[in-house]
């Protein structure tokens, strides 16, 4: 949704033009989360006096904001600051315009006191403005973030000087906020200080220091904190990390860096040491010190530093043109990735770690359910008839907002699905907390390790389709659906009577990438077809039975890219209001590969051609009967029933892209997207 971006250089000398460029860098790793408007905020002041915030925002993508920085002459760049606190943002609207004035950074005041980010929604925010509007606040965006900033310098002020620390103003601060957020603040009366802060919305701490640190784990501290002699108030004694964290700084060998983040791709080129934040923690860097609070302990007295495996050149574009043409032509790599070390073809085996533990309970199960947005719905729609056939489930698939919609019922004897890529979609993470008061089983499907749905479901698998930054998901689709075809060959693997189909779909899921591969080199083909369709106003992707969804997530692909209207049409639905669409200009693409359903597409194409229709027909390799009817073919491989989808989906990603390149639209960003969408 909103990318949140924070730096705190402390007894480590850097210039504020490097500071500037390390913000600029975090926000553009995250500007696929949203890209209507950045800002930042750093110490303004001449030389090292740092006695005034100095806040730039600009309309549009992160770009804008650089070139607005450029032109600021006054500003020093030069003097390096020996302990700065730096925050920044990109933007998503949600409440008010994308335009400078309701961009984030938010201010409390005309002096800039109290400067906030935030990614998220305030529910609340009206009454918190009412309020402190009667307290003669001025207000001056349409932002419901605004009102945080203004809420803790009123927070602030009832304090009257009282030493009060930033930490405890920012959690009596978010104990009146109603929504989600993830936030980080800074202050002109805690020069060189962080808090952040998180509910619902994800947050993460990168950590740099030279020496090594003491422990992997940072203590969480309990509201009320620890008294000076080191005990909590129930007399527990303080972790002794804590009294190191806690001790002031004394000498430089106490440099330190932190930088808060929404997402680990922003962090990893400057260090791989993170922690996750959980909701509610309120995590405050003061003297160079990190320290966690909260009002009452969770599952865990500590927060891990946790190492993450992410590469810089996974984040990078390298050869390619954009990341989602990156990310189309990495699936060979992807899927082997889905399945390294999962699937065993020559043992005959499926493993998925993930879910080892709750086999038994998943297996007890009597009903499955797919829940899911977007793209990750498409994939539950991909893979729900190879769910049925091998578990002999009833298999429901399920958009989140829908379910939730319907308070659609469930029991303690269901599983459900979470499938997400980025694993923190507002609304799939609503229906898992629906989910889990009501006692079933969580099971997160998620590409984003650490993220928030693969965090609070009980087990899951991560698809480990790499980082995917495109907007539209490409890589993250055909390794979610690898993912659950897995999933069902484990459940059904003490059955003697699928030992046959077993065995054919792991030969299947074991030959894929090489089929890919065979369907890339149809990017020139698929080019060209770009090229004639460009001016049409429509496209009908027609199907069935296992290439439904490769109609569906197609249509997806090229509304969201190219913004012309696209439908995926279930081909047994053809005669019953379809068909009425159909004349000679209509455009039609048609999927027909060998499996049971053939027979009935064959039937379907000649429907369309009967109304004058002239279909670009996807289909399998040296197919007569598709060739003699078909205005044009894409051929790709044959494989497995189940698996076919996977092949037949990416001449429509390939389609979609160089229909959107075409018109030259931003492949990567489209228009009033983004890529995780933490908001309802
Ligand atoms: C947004 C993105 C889609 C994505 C959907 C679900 O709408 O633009 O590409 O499919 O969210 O996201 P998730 O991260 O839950 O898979």
């Amino acid at each position: 949704m909103c990318g949140i971006f924070a730096y705190l250089n402390y007894m480590v000398p850097v210039k504020r033009q490097q500071i500037l460029d390390i913000l600029i860098g975090g926000l553009q790793r995250l500007e696929y989360r949203g890209y209507d408007s950045a800002g930042l905020a750093i110490d303004g002041g001449q030389g090292e006096c740092q006695d005034n915030i100095l806040i730039i925002k600009q309309k549009g993508k992160v770009a804008a904001l650089q070139q607005e920085i450029l032109e600021q002459k006054d500003i020093d760049k030069e003097t390096p600051l020996l302990c700065h606190a730096g925050i920044s943002h990109t933007r998503w609207a949600t409440h008010g315009e994308p335009s400078p004035r309701n961009s984030h950074p938010h201010r409390s005041d005309d002096n800039n006191e109290f400067v906030v980010i935030h990614n998220g929604i305030i529910t609340n925010y009206k009454d918190i403005k009412l309020f402190l509007e009667k307290k003669g606040y001025k207000f001056e965006s349409e932002s419901d973030t605004e009102s945080i900033a203004k809420l803790i310098k009123h927070l602030h002020s009832c304090h009257k000087n009282n030493g009060v620390t930033f930490q405890k103003l920012v959690a009596e601060t978010i104990q009146q906020l109603e929504g989600s957020f993830a936030l980080v603040f800074k202050s002109t009366h805690y020069p060189g200080e962080l808090v952040a802060t998180r509910r619902g919305g994800p947050l993460l701490v990168g950590v740099r220091s030279k020496v090594q640190l003491a422990t992997n784990a940072f203590p969480i501290i309990v509201s009320g904190g620890a008294s000076q002699d080191g005990t909590y108030p129930d007399g527990k004694t303080v972790h002794p990390l804590m009294k190191q964290l806690s001790s002031d700084c004394t000498d430089g060998s106490d440099a330190m860096e932190y930088f808060f983040s929404s997402d680990a791709s922003a962090v990893i080129e400057h260090t791989k040491q993170v922690i996750y934040l959980e909701d509610e923690d309120v995590a405050a860097v003061c003297n160079g010190k990190l320290n966690i609070h909260r009002a009452t302990l969770d599952d865990s007295n500590v927060r891990e530093l946790i190492t993450v495996k992410m590469e810089l050149e996974q984040i990078m574009k390298g050869n390619y043109s954009t990341f989602m043409q990156k990310e189309i032509f990495e699936q060979p790599e992807s899927l082997v990735n889905t399945m390294r070390g999962r699937l065993n073809y020559e043992k005959g085996s499926v493993v998925l770690g993930g879910l080892k533990d709750h086999m038994g309970e998943i297996r007890r199960c009597r009903r499955l359910i797919m829940i899911a947005c977007g793209t990750s719905f498409n994939s539950a729609v991909a893979t729900r008839q190879i769910m049925e056939e091998l578990t002999e489930l009833p298999v429901m698939v399920e958009l989140s907002s829908d379910f939730l919609d319907r308070r659609t019922p469930i029991f303690r004897d269901d599983v459900c699905f979470f499938i997400s890529q980025s694993g923190e979609t507002a609304d799939t993470l609503m229906a898992l907390k629906y989910c889990k008061e009501k006692g079933a089983l969580n099971v997160g499907i998620t590409n984003v390790v650490g993220s928030t749905i693969s965090r609070e479901t009980h087990c899951g698998v991560h698809v480990n389709a790499g980082p995917e930054i495109g907007v539209a998901s490409t890589k993250a689709y055909t390794s979610q659906i690898a993912t659950l075809i897995m999933f069902a060959l484990t459940l059904c693997e003490d059955r003697i009577s699928m030992t046959d189909r077993r065995k054919e779909i792991m030969r299947g899921l074991h030959e894929l990438p090489e089929k890919i591969e065979k369907v890339l080199l149809l990017d020139e083909r698929i080019k060209e077809i770009a090229e004639e369709l460009i001016h049409e106003r429509s496209l009908l992707v027609m199907g069935r039975g296992y290439n439904f969804s490769t109609c569906i997530e197609g249509a997806l692909k090229i509304k969201e890219l190219s913004y012309m209207h696209s439908e995926g049409i279930l081909c047994g639905e053809l005669k019953h209001g379809p068909l009425a669409m159909l004349d000679p200009g209509m455009k039609v693409l048609m999927v027909c590969t060998k499996d049971r359903v053939y027979s009935k597409v064959l039937s379907g194409i000649q429907q369309v051609i009967a109304r004058q229709g002239r279909p670009i027909v996807i289909c399998n390799p040296d197919d007569n009967n598709v060739h003699d009817m078909a205005y044009k073919v894409i051929e790709v491989p044959q494989t497995v029933d189940c698996i076919q989808a996977i092949l037949t989906v990416i001449p429509l990603q390939l389609l979609s892209f160089h229909l959107a390149t075409k018109k030259g639209l931003n492949v990567d960003m489209p228009r009033n997207l983004a890529k995780s969408v933490t908001v309802e």
